[in-house]
C-alpha cells in the first residue's frame, strides 16, 4: 500500500486520482484551498486520510503547507495536481504574485522543495505547454517585481521544466510529467473532447503501478504513452535558469527540505 499525497484534490482530476487509488487500496491525503473546500473534499473521497488546507496563490501558505504535510510523515508518492486555467489577467495571491503564476508553477516548486523527498512525483502539465516560453522571459525576478504577463501555457511548460529537473538532480526519485488530455472536468469544460477516464489513469498509474514503463523518470506521458514535449525541457541551462528564478521568487532554495 502506498501513501499519496494529492494537491487539488476537491474537485476535477486531482478527486478522481484520489477515489480511484484509495479503491485501489492505497491510503491518500487530500489538500484544499479552504476549510470549506476541505469538507466538501472529504464528502467526495470517502476514506480519505486526512485534508490538508492551503490557498496556493500565497507563497506563505503553500510554503506552511509544506510543514503540515512533512508532520504527518513521509508519503511514497506526491501528484502536483492543483492548477488554474481561467483566470483574471490581474488576478494576484497574498503576496502579490500572479495567481495563476503562483498555483501551477511555484506551488509545485516550493513543495518539492520543501517537503520530504517521496519515491515518485507526478505533476499535471498540458499538451498547450507546447505553446509556452522556453526564454522564461516572462517570470518575474523577484517576489517584488511584476514581470511580464505569465500565460497558462508558460506555467505548464515551468511544470515539465521541473519535472525533469528533479529527474536529473534525484536519480532515486521517479519525477514525470503528464498531459491528462482536454477532458470535462470543470476547467476542461463540458464540451471536452477527451475521455474523463483517461484524464487521470495515467497519474493513478505512474503512482502506484510496478508495471516497468511507469517505473521511470524524466518521460512526459498522455494516455500511459510517451509523448512530444518541448526539448527546451531537457535543457539544464533552461531548467537550472528556472530552478534560480523560482528561488528569487519564493526564497526557497531547490535542495533546501524542512523537517
Ligand atoms: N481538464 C483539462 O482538460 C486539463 C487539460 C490539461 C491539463 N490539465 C491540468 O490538470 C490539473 C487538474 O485540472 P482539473 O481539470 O481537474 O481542474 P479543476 O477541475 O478546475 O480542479 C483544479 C483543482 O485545483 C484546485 N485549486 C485551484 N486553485 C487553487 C488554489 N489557489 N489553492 C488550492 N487549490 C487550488 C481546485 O480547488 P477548488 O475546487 O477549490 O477551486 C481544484 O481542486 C491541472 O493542473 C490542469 O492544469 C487539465
Amino acid at each position: 500500500m502506498a501513501r499519496i499525497f494529492i494537491t487539488g484534490s476537491a474537485d476535477g482530476l486531482g478527486q478522481l486520482s484520489a477515489n480511484a487509488l484509495i479503491k485501489l487500496g492505497h491510503q491518500v491525503v487530500l489538500h484544499a484551498r479552504s476549510e470549506e473546500r476541505a469538507q466538501h473534499a472529504l464528502k467526495q473521497v470517502p476514506g480519505a486520510e486526512d485534508v490538508l488546507i492551503a490557498d496556493l496563490s500565497s507563497i506563505e501558505e503553500t510554503k506552511a503547507l509544506a510543514s503540515k504535510a512533512n508532520a504527518l510523515g513521509i508519503f511514497d508518492v506526491v501528484i502536483h495536481n492543483a492548477g488554474v486555467y481561467q483566470v483574471p489577467r490581474n488576478s494576484v495571491g497574498a503576496e502579490g504574485l500572479p495567481t495563476i503564476l503562483a498555483v501551477n508553477s511555484l506551488a509545485p516548486y516550493i513543495l518539492t522543495c520543501l517537503m520530504h523527498k517521496p519515491e515518485r512525483l507526478i505533476y499535471l502539465s498540458s499538451g498547450m505547454h507546447l505553446q509556452g516560453d522556453p526564454g522564461l522571459d516572462n517570470l518575474p525576478a523577484d517576489i517584488h517585481s511584476r514581470g511580464n504577463h505569465v500565460t497558462y501555457s508558460d506555467t505548464k511548460l515551468h511544470d515539465v521544466i521541473l519535472s525533469m529537473a528533479v529527474a536529473r538532480r534525484y536519480k532515486s526519485i521517479f519525477s514525470n510529467a503528464v498531459d491528462p488530455g482536454w477532458v470535462p472536468t470543470r476547467m476542461g469544460g463540458a464540451g471536452a473532447p477527451d475521455n474523463l477516464e483517461k484524464g487521470f489513469e495515467t497519474q493513478v498509474w505512474l503512482a502506484v503501478s510496478n508495471d516497468p514503463k511507469a517505473c521511470v523518470s524524466g518521460q512526459y506521458f498522455h494516455h500511459k504513452r510517451h509523448a512530444h514535449y518541448l526539448p527546451a525541457a531537457d535543457d539544464v541551462a533552461v531548467q537550472e535558469k528556472f530552478l534560480v528564478r523560482c528561488k528569487q521568487i519564493t526564497q526557497v532554495g531547490f535542495d533546501e527540505e524542512k523537517a
